[in-house]
């Protein structure tokens, strides 16, 4: 409890949880007490509702999380054939992105054991497709691919050393055709540290798009592409913030883990 009070004061250089107890000391808690106080999180067949002409998803009953609509509008609009979730938590999105999409394969990681038994336990339909994956070590073969890689409340969390930097290239690795992020966009400066792995040539695509995706609800998300779309360009992490109070604290704290990367050999060199 007194590291949490310090927490908003120490030099940044940690993540912001102990991921070993992380499901006991936070997550458990805030899933119930925060989120399924004002939010159906686990959906039935019948209860969501895809546009294909809107690309717009539909709650019957109770609403879900503006970041559910992102994610499954994200789904729906780009109609990956795959979807692999790093940072899966409770499996509430894969669970509710294969009720919606029947014929898609879905497949999640997390670097938390806890976590994942809580996603069994909320989804025991989830046996064999989640699995234990830290997104910021070496890439692994063995990591499920996706047409579209997704992660919700993930990166923004990851601040230790250029982890971030790792996880944000494994994510493209791992991604056949689209990356898409459901992050606070303030806790780092995605758009500029993307667009600078890109052309320091960490990622694994040749070509990289960057687009502000948002959902109808009006929840912005970050998404890599391949190939070009019709969608807005995101060019600057000012153009992704335009509607968010600035947080002087995280800005900050964001440059800083900016400041930390090292890029060198130019393309031509
Ligand atoms: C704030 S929770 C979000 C969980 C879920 N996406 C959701 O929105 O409910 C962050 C999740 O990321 C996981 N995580 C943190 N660092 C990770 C890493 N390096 N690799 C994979 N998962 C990680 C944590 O265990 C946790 O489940």
């Amino acid at each position: 409890m007194i590291r949490r009070l310090f927490y908003k004061k120490r030099k940044f250089f940690d993540d912001d949880f102990d991921w070993d107890n992380y499901t006991a000391d936070s997550y458990h808690r805030r899933l119930k007490g925060d989120v399924e106080t004002n939010y159906r999180t686990i959906s039935k067949a019948g209860q969501l509702q895809f546009d294909a002409a809107t690309g717009v998803v539909t709650s019957i009953g109770d609403p879900i999380h503006p970041n559910q609509h992102l994610i499954l509008e994200a789904i729906g609009q780009l109609a990956p054939e795959s979807v692999h979730e790093v940072g899966c938590g409770a499996g509430d999105y894969l669970a509710n992105a294969a009720t919606l999409f029947p014929d898609l394969t879905v497949t999640g990681g997390d670097r938390g054991t806890t976590q994942l038994d809580l996603a069994l336990h909320r989804h025991p339909q989830l046996a064999g497709k989640v699995g234990v994956q830290d997104i910021t070590m070496p890439f692994s073969r063995h990591w499920p691919r996706a047409d579209l890689v997704f992660t919700k409340a993930v990166i923004m969390h990851i601040h230790t050393a250029v982890s971030h930097f790792v996880a944000l290239t494994n994510l493209v690795r791992s991604a056949r055709k689209y990356v898409l992020l459901a992050e606070n966009q303030q806790c780092h400066n995605f758009v500029r540290d993307i667009l600078a792995l890109h052309e320091a040539g960490h990622f694994e695509w040749d070509d990289l798009h960057l687009y502000q995706f948002d959902a109808s609800t009006g929840s912005p998300g970050i998404l890599l592409s391949r190939e070009e779309l019709d969608l807005p360009p995101l060019t600057s992490d000012a153009q992704i913030r335009a509607n968010v109070k600035p947080s002087l604290r995280r800005l900050r704290r964001s440059d800083d883990d900016s400041a930390r990367a090292l890029f060198g050999f130019s393309k031509s060199g």
